[in-house]
């Protein structure tokens, strides 16, 4: 029986059809997964009714015993799992813990030089409606035009002209391998602090498929449900030097209480990356992507920098003549989820775009493979053909459907979750 259909039918309701959704749906948004289920066991479990601010064994309130041994579980988890000499689990979400980064080791008005949103790095790196632009002077790099890779000249230029206080390396819509050395090396050479923002790849480095940034970095900060595949918070990895003004940044700087039940289910998330099944899991994301993209470069269709070596890919859509928007809901009719993304350079504005971004860690979950990545270049294809035949999109939702039956989302099936 459900305590929350009888309670509360409205918002059990909405929670049912989004489950459903879930189910009936081709999920390629590339910063999307599907939690464990004993992920989110831990998160609806009754740490939330806890208070603990401060840090285990170091806290303001008492009764923490128990959540001190989740928190500290996390902590240890996420340590042998990066290699970091510090960390804290405690950010509630990805912008967060790159506000803790940054203000850990830098004061308001300092320089930031990070990757600009438009070449896909992410509104924290420095855009002006984030806090990042607000509180600091953002200088921003790209992509070169000619093969959509880093730009590390510019960022080499911009650095010794700039001289920022911290250099920020990552992004939300980047196919390629980041050369994290190469970040390293410029940021000693004009005395900057490296900040990585691993969100998106997190899962990759964690099963050693991207290189890791933790021997290169001041600090790393990541989301954990993305690539990772755990509740959605955040968390921060440092040198032990910066380790204590790190923590004193998330709280009591910026934060209240810390989400238990989060961090609970951040420990259940690290140990399951530890775990082979994890690396298998993010082996089959990136030949899954791999896939993806052949095939749709396949159907005609541009990618910037020509591939991926990641879980996710952006295709170029000006050669179509069609526009992100336009896609994105277009794939919506036919049950296949993405999202609008600009290209670098992109003509578009932020809300229209000439691209989309896809990613696979969602549908790997699922256990979809390379040949179901085939069938999806070419419904992709199919539907971007005629963006306007709703009969068409139609036909590919049917197909769409039959193959999401044979790939059951929720083992489990309780009335929720
Ligand atoms: C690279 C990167 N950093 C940070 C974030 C922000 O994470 P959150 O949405 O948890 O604040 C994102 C989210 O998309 C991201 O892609």
């Amino acid at each position: 029986m459900s305590e929350l259909r009888t309670r509360d039918p409205a918002i059990f309701e909405a929670i049912a059809s989004e489950r459903r959704r879930q189910i009936e749906t081709l999920e390629l948004i590339a910063s999307e997964n599907f939690a464990s289920e004993a992920v989110l066991e831990a998160l609806g479990s009754v740490m939330n009714n806890k208070y603990a601010e401060g840090l285990p064994r170091k806290r303001y309130y008492g009764g923490c015993e128990f959540v001190d041994q989740a928190e500290e579980l996390a902590l240890a988890r996420v340590g042998t799992l990066f290699g970091a000499e510090h960390a804290n689990v405690q950010a509630h979400s990805g912008a967060s813990a790159n506000l803790a980064a940054y203000l850990a080791v830098a004061e308001p008005g300092a320089t930031l030089l990070g990757m600009s949103l438009a070449h896909g790095g992410h509104l924290t790196h420095g855009h002006p409606v984030s806090f990042s632009g607000r509180l600091f002077k953002a200088v921003q790099y790209g992509v070169r035009p000619a093969d959509g890779r880093i730009d590390y000249e510019q960022l080499e230029a911009l650095a010794r002209e700039h001289r920022p206080r911290l250099i920020v390396a990552g992004a939300s819509a980047y196919p390629r391998v980041i050369d994290f050395p190469r970040f390293a090396r410029i940021a000693r050479e004009v005395g900057a602090i490296l900040v990585v923002d691993m969100a998106h790849i997190a899962g990759l480095v964690a099963a050693g498929l991207h290189p890791s940034p933790v021997p290169h970095a001041d600090l790393v900060t990541s989301t954990t449900h993305k690539t990772l595949r755990g509740p959605r918070g955040g968390f921060v990895l440092s040198q032990a030097a910066h380790g204590e003004k790190l923590d004193k940044t998330v709280f009591p700087m910026l934060q209240g209480g810390p989400l238990m039940h989060v961090i609970a289910a951040k420990a259940v998330c690290f140990g399951e990356a530890l775990t082979d099944g994890f690396k298998t899991y993010q082996r089959r994301v990136v030949e899954n992507a791999a896939e993806l993209a052949r095939a749709l470069e396949g159907q005609g269709f541009e990618l910037v920098s020509g591939g991926t070596d990641t879980h996710l890919m952006l295709v170029d859509l000006k050669a179509r003549g069609l526009t992100g928007k336009v896609a994105e809901e277009a794939l919506h009719r036919a049950r296949i989820t993405v999202n609008k993304n600009a290209v670098p350079n992109d003509p578009q504005k932020p809300w229209v775009t000439s691209g989309i971004r896809l990613g696979t860690p969602a549908l790997t979950t699922r256990g979809f493979g390379l040949e179901e990545m085939r069938l999806i270049a070419g419904w992709i294809a199919r539907v971007l053909e005629r963006p306007d035949d709703a009969a068409a999109a139609k036909r590919v939702e049917a197909e769409v459907a039959e193959v999401a039956r044979r790939f059951p989302l929720f083992a489990w099936e309780p009335a929720l979750r």
